[in-house]
């Protein structure tokens, strides 16, 4: 018989078991030297831990639940916006018990605010935050983990997120594309302003520069950082995927946010300045498609940064 969630989570331990590995650990003092600037892979203990079990993902989302969720059943590309395939849904609950085989993506949020997660979750945020060091401490204003749950061979589109992401893969596996941040043809200032009111989908996906991404084939025991506003995108494997969207909100894209002036947000989105941040009122940038004949990979000094770790995170093939 086997016994209640909470009891085989605290016969485990609520962070990492004994003799097993640590819930998150920096072998190669990654972190700190990369920390939102570079993207790199790290190993964490997480896999195998029975939160993360589909059974157990069932009843959270059975609980009277003050966490948020996003979920959409059905085929997405890597250019379709968040809000695709989301009428007509199945239930939530639904949705995970069935996820081998309906073809959709779950994101349960505010995880870490959960009584029976909230203790695993909130040690994954603090030691994230004492491996990046004196830099991140100063940033940060808020840490929230998402749990992320995928059909085998499911896509997430192509996008960016206003947050620093350290992406924790739990079970399963996936191809992880991470674009670099820093470049203005891969996402202007205009479109960077776009998100901040609220377009999600500000960023346009284009096959054209697919190999100038890094390429992560991202098993379990292993996570990838996304510095913030980097573009990215995931193709599962034929396989559930359960990970961990650990972010943090930071001090600077705060005021990057509330130093955009009033009027200039309600005439970028026509609307009234009390509304500018309203999701529906904002208004997709036109599709740009930046042609370029020839698509060179650029160098990855990421490369470096995993050669400690086991071969199955440190493939990075670059382009398809
Ligand atoms: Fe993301």
């Amino acid at each position: 018989m086997s016994l209640p969630l909470e009891e085989r989570v605290s016969a485990s331990g609520a962070a990492a078991r004994d003799g097993d590995m640590p819930v998150l650990s920096d072998p190669e003092r990654q972190f700190q030297r990369n920390y939102n600037r570079h993207t790199f892979a790290f190993p964490h203990g997480l896999t195998d831990h029975p939160l993360f079990e589909l059974s157990s993902l069932v009843e959270l989302a059975r609980r009277p639940f003050h966490h948020e969720a996003y979920w959409s059943n059905g085929k997405v590309d890597a250019n379709d916006p968040w809000e695709i395939n989301r009428d007509a849904r199945l239930s939530l609950v639904d949705t995970i018990a069935n996820i081998g085989d309906n073809n959709s993506l779950v994101i349960l949020k505010h995880v870490e605010q959960d009584p029976v997660y909230g203790p695993v979750l909130q040690e994954i945020l603090a030691r994230v935050v004492a491996f990046s060091g004196e830099q991140m401490r100063q940033e940060v204003l808020v840490g929230e983990v998402l749990i992320l749950i995928a059909s085998p061979n499911r896509l997430t589109s192509y996008h960016m997120d206003a947050e620093c992401n350290f992406l924790v893969q739990v079970a399963g596996s996936k191809t992880f594309f991470v674009y670099d941040h820093t470049d203005p043809t891969l996402v202007s200032d205009e479109e960077r302003e776009q998100y901040q009111i609220g377009n999600h989908n500000s960023i346009v996906y284009q096959e054209s520069r697919q190999c100038e991404a890094t390429a992560y084939e991202l098993h379990a025991g292993y996570g990838v950082h996304v510095p913030v506003f980097a573009p990215h995108w995931a193709r599962n494997h034929d396989n559930v995927s359960v990970a961990l969207s650990v972010n943090y909100e930071l001090r600077p894209m705060a005021r990057r946010k509330t130093n955009i002036p009033g009027e200039q947000l309600a005439a970028q989105i026509g609307g009234r300045p009390d509304s500018a941040r309203h999701f529906s009122l904002a208004r997709p940038l036109k599709a740009r498609r930046r042609e370029r004949p020839l698509c060179r990979p650029r160098a990855h000094s990421a490369q470096a940064d995993i050669s400690g770790l086991d071969a199955s995170v440190s493939r990075f093939s670059v382009g398809e």
